[in-house]
């Protein structure tokens, strides 16, 4: 069985915009892969179809040899598939805790079974998923914010928090969005500690991301993306050296 994600032939395209050219990617588990292209190659929009977000008008993706096509984000979700969001899409209101605790899996109070079986098991459960979330933190240096709402913490943490977020799911595959966007100082390495952290751990890793430096020193290949498609992967350094690829990256 084959493991890790495969996507094969994905294919999407808004009116006349292509953003999945029969687009093919392999992530393996424990590897940190960066995707990097100019504006608009379709980078968010192939995290968008692989999760579920938007619908593909053909192509195939499994994750550990299970087939993801036509399931619901949430099913995707519980087998393993992880993100986050370019422009972070955390409740500024609510605490760091609460952002984690929100939304982060189906209750299964949602389910008539679970409701015939009683509320203690809901309670159970809301006190599971709230010791998994504060031991999230806790390993990722927020334990200290838990309980902050999340619009008064740098914002450098708040991107933590997103990728925390993500961590809810016990994610197999992790998706990350530019993390390092509008991020400077310390949340830099922290970023990088906690990604790497993950990879050690046997999880596959896929880091889109314009700040270059970042996924040459975090990544182990990368994977240069045009409209749609794979142009190149090797090396982030074989790749930022490619003449041809730093004009369509620069040239646009
Ligand atoms: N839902 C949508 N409807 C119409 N067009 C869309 C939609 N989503 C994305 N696009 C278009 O598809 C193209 C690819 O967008 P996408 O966001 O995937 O690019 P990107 O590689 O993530 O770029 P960036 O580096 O700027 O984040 C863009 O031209 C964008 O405007
Ligand atoms: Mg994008």
């Amino acid at each position: 069985m084959p493991a890790g994600l495969e996507v094969r032939g994905l294919c999407k395209r808004f009116g006349g915009i292509v953003v999945a050219d029969a687009m093919e990617l392999d992530l393996a588990p424990g590897r940190i892969v960066g995707l990097i292209g100019p504006n608009g190659a379709g980078k968010t929009s192939f995290f968008n179809l692989v999760t579920g977000v938007v619908r593909p008008d053909g192509g195939r993706v499994s994750l550990d040899g299970r087939a993801l096509t036509g399931l619901h984000i949430h099913q995707r979700a519980r087998l393993g598939l992880s993100r986050t969001w370019q422009n972070l899409r955390l409740f500024p209101s609510l605490s760091v805790l609460d952002n984690l605790l929100i939304g982060a899996r189906v209750y299964p109070g949602e389910s008539l079974p679970a409701l015939i079986a009683g509320p203690g098991r809901l309670r159970r459960a809301e006190a599971a998923d709230r010791t998994q979330a504060l031991d999230i933190l806790e390993r990722m240096g927020l334990a200290g914010v838990a309980h902050t709402d999340v619009a008064s913490v740098p914002f450098g943490q708040q991107k933590l928090v997103g990728v925390a977020r993500a961590l809810m799911n016990e994610p197999r595959c992790l998706l990350l969005d530019e993390p390092m966007a509008g991020v400077e100082g310390h949340a830099y390495e922290a970023i990088q500690d906690v990604v790497r952290r993950l990879a050690a751990r046997g999880i596959a890793v896929c880091v889109v991301e314009h700040n270059v430096a970042f996924i040459r020193d975090l990544c182990d290949e990368g994977v240069f993306m045009f409209a749609g498609k794979v142009l190149a992967r090797g090396s982030v350094e074989d790749l930022i050296a490619d003449p041809r690829l730093t004009e369509l990256y620069f040239g646009t």
